[in-house]
């Protein structure tokens, strides 16, 4: 079974989600290509899947930046022959009403939950079309279906993963390449870590949120393992995300109305 698995690329593998699914594929003898810019959490990942039967490599890798990117890709073509799974997993966390975000608080979330998606596409679709085959992964998240209050930039962003999905899906799957976009609910991880926002009790309130998953971020790997290969596009792996965002197709004013209620409780006025 050792280095007979998929060659699978992960972005933000040092933590969370991206060391999870790590795992998830080390143990179908995955390869990995295994990318962060925590070197310290990559290392450790790395330890866990050769643990875990994995074969693996890891490169520091800022998705903010294409020629990093670009680097990675060529180290995949050189120690693994191509890919065929890429998994456009790292990211950060942001809340703040948006009278509150400056543009710098923009710039930065879309700099990293967005371009750098598109920037990983850009990075290794021309691989995946010489190779005619390949899979991309993009690890979005119900924020883009619901549009909490709060957390307006990191709502646009991950919309934006979605859309930039949708619009992957059909222009590649003419070329044998295949797409998935993953809409998690919110689950315990370090997300927190790299929480940037102007106020702290929009934190506090995600920290909760975070803790009262009802899923690990080891189901989530094995719902998105299992559900991708099956050429799910949508993946929702939370319950409690597939009734909501089927309420929201069914009826969208009654998700809004939530929204609203959740927006006036946060800014402590009487909603109307
Ligand atoms: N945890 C949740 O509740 C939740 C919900 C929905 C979606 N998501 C998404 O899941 C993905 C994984 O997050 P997580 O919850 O595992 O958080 P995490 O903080 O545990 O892991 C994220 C990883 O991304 C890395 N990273 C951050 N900025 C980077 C950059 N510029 N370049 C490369 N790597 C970078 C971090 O170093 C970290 O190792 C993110 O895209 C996040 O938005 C998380």
């Amino acid at each position: 079974m050792k280095n007979s698995g998929q060659r699978v690329v992960i972005t933000g593998a040092g933590s969370g989600l991206g060391r999870e699914l790590a795992l998830r594929y080390a143990r179908e003898g995955g390869r990995l290509a295994l990318a962060d810019i925590q070197d310290d959490g990559v290392k450790e990942t790395l330890a866990m899947v050769e643990q875990a039967g994995g074969w693996g490599f890891t490169q520091r890798c800022d998705v903010r930046d294409f020629s990093q990117l670009a680097a990675l890709a060529q180290s995949c073509q050189e120690r693994m022959q191509g890919v065929d799974v890429l998994i456009n997993n790292a990211g950060v966390s942001s809340g703040g009403f948006f009278w509150d975000l400056t543009l710098e608080d923009w710039e930065w979330q879309i700099s990293i939950n967005l371009m750098g998606v598109v920037k990983g596409c850009k990075a290794f679709i021309p691989m995946f079309t010489a190779q005619r085959s390949g899979r991309i992964v993009n690890i979005a998240s119900m924020a883009a279906l619901m549009q909490a209050p709060g957390m307006s930039n990191y709502n646009v962003a991950k919309a934006g993963v979605v859309a930039l999905s949708e619009s992957l899906l059909v222009e590649l799957q003419p070329l044998g390449i295949k797409v998935n976009v993953v809409c998690p609910s919110f689950f315990q991880t370090n997300l927190l870590d790299s929480y940037r926002g102007p106020d702290l009790a929009s934190k506090e309130q995600v920290a909760k949120l975070l803790e009262s998953s009802p899923i690990t971020a080891a189901d989530i790997a094995d719902i998105v393992f299992t559900q991708s290969e099956a050429d799910r596009f949508m993946i929702l792996p939370h319950e409690s995300g597939r009734q909501a965002w089927a309420v929201k197709q069914a009826n969208p004013q009654a998700i809004y109305d939530e929204m609203t209620r959740l927006a006036s409780k946060k800014l402590q006025v009487p909603s109307s």
